[in-house]
């Protein structure tokens, strides 16, 4: 058989489940490249190079003596520093944007200008200053309005603070002061979140199931956001609080964003991720990312029933309009495991150890072996994902797995249970005043 030497590059629970489902496809053989090792992956690939995820000619180096012809990039690091660009320069063909399209991601000034000159719909009021002393003059102009505050380029999911949800009006000044440079001050928006992912081959998008993601540390949604806590999707793929209409119009956007990028003359091709608020009068664009979920991925990549060689073909050849996609039609809920204190204080270098036996299923992020010792790093440390015919038993596939690993880690109980989704369908129909 004619193998396709696929590259995954990064290191995460998002990683280690494409490379999972990329190593289920026959005609993939799978190598990686990785900032810090991890062992699910590297028991997936055939190679495995450790690296800086940016040094691209060390990454291309690594495909010459392997032959590798396609490329996946998980995470938005090695995009922005146009990894795909030099990649394809060597004759690697990638499934993920080039360094212009990423921008999509990496430029959310960008992201806002593009949405606003192609009057794509979902653009919350924006305001982009290049300075922060102009931030300032114009939230003191307009200081009885929450505007949500952004710095422009990449924050790994931490850089938001929302004035009367993070902040005051004086911590919202102190902090744009702290930024500096490149700010967007954006309109608050209201209602409840969902994430819609795409493959895209520069025209046509072949749409994933729903998922929420749980950003803030603890129980609730309170305390800090991090990275993401834990993920759920529905038997159905969708989600009970988002309609057939706001679907609709949330891939209606998602298509004018990629058509918008190729009449700009930068096509995307990969996965486009899009963060939507589901408000009263429809979805929102919250923000746009030029790769997977994570935890997100997690939840659809263990779903996915399709031949990933297949599909990586088909939106590097730009035929995804005749591919047939299939998920399996479960429930999945996924939980992180994080070091205790994170994210401001993660007490790492801590043992955990596993489960015997479980039948979630288990994808390493942040941790490490160490002479048969499982070791934590400062983020998130593993992801358990439990499958089931409904969301009760997917969660608690994984809760029961996640509740037996020792040591100093800590995870969110309320990922996926029938209160906390009565309350976001409840939530949804206060914002549309469905309820009074
Ligand atoms: P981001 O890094 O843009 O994904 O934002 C992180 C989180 O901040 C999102 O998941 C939302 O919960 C929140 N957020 C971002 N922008 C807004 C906004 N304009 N209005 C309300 N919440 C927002
Ligand atoms: N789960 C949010 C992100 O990956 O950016």
């Amino acid at each position: 058989m004619n193998y396709m030497n696929i590259l995954l590059v990064g290191s995460g629970g998002r990683e280690h489940a494409i490379a999972c489902t990329f190593s289920k496809s026959p005609k993939v053989k799978l190598f990686a490249a990785m900032a810090t090792p991890n062992q699910g992956i590297i028991d997936c690939a055939s190679s495995s190079l450790i690296t800086d995820e940016k040094d691209c000619a060390k990454i291309v180096a690594f495909c010459k003596e392997h032959q590798i012809t396609h490329a996946f990039i998980g995470p938005e690091a090695p995009l922005e520093a146009g990894i795909c660009d030099v990649l394809s320069a060597a004759g690697v063909t990638c499934a993920s944007p080039s360094k212009a399209a990423a921008r999509i991601e990496t430029d959310k000034a960008f992201c806002r200008n593009l949405m606003s000159d192609y009057n794509i719909l979902g653009c919350p009021e924006y305001h982009y200053f290049a300075d922060c002393k102009d931030a300032i003059s114009f939230l003191e102009a307009h200081a009885d309005i929450e505007y949500a505050i952004k710095p422009v380029g990449l924050t790994g999911g931490k850089g938001v603070r929302i004035i009367g949800e993070h902040v005051d009006f004086y911590g919202a000044k102190e902090y744009i002061q702290e930024l500096k440079h490149d700010i967007v001050l954006e309109e608050r928006l209201f209602g409840e979140e969902f994430t819609l992912q795409a493959f895209v081959d520069g025209k046509t998008l072949l749409p994933m199931p729903l998922v929420q993601d749980h950003k803030r540390a603890f129980e609730g949604d309170t305390g800090p956001n991090t990275g993401g806590m834990g993920s759920y999707s529905m038997l159905d793929h969708r989600l009970p609080f988002v309609s057939e209409d706001d679907y609709n119009t949330a891939f209606s956007i998602m298509k004018s964003v990629v058509s918008a990028l190729a009449e700009e003359g930068t096509p995307y091709i990969g996965v486009l991720y899009g963060q939507f608020m589901n408000t009263k009068t429809g979805p929102m664009v919250i923000e746009f990312n030029a790769r997977f979920g994570d935890p997100e991925a997690m939840n659809v990549m263990s779903l996915l029933d399709s031949d990933a060689g297949d599909l990586i073909e088909a939106m590097t050849t730009g035929t995804l309009d005749q591919f047939s996609i299939s998920f399996a039609k479960q429930a999945t809920v996924c939980i992180y495991l994080v070091p205790t204190g994170y994210p401001e204080n993660p007490q790492s270098d801590c043992e955990i150890v596993l489960p015997e036996t479980s039948d979630a299923l288990l994808y390493y992020a942040n941790v490490r072996w160490e002479n048969d010792h499982l070791i934590t790093g400062s983020s998130r440390s593993l992801a358990f994902v439990g499958m089931g015919m409904t969301l009760e038993d997917a969660r608690v596939s994984a809760i029961s797995a996640a509740s037996e690993v020792l040591g100093e880690v800590r995870f969110r109980t309320d990922i996926g249970t029938a209160e906390v989704l009565e309350r976001r369908i409840i939530h949804m129909k206060t914002v549309r005043g469905d309820v009074t």
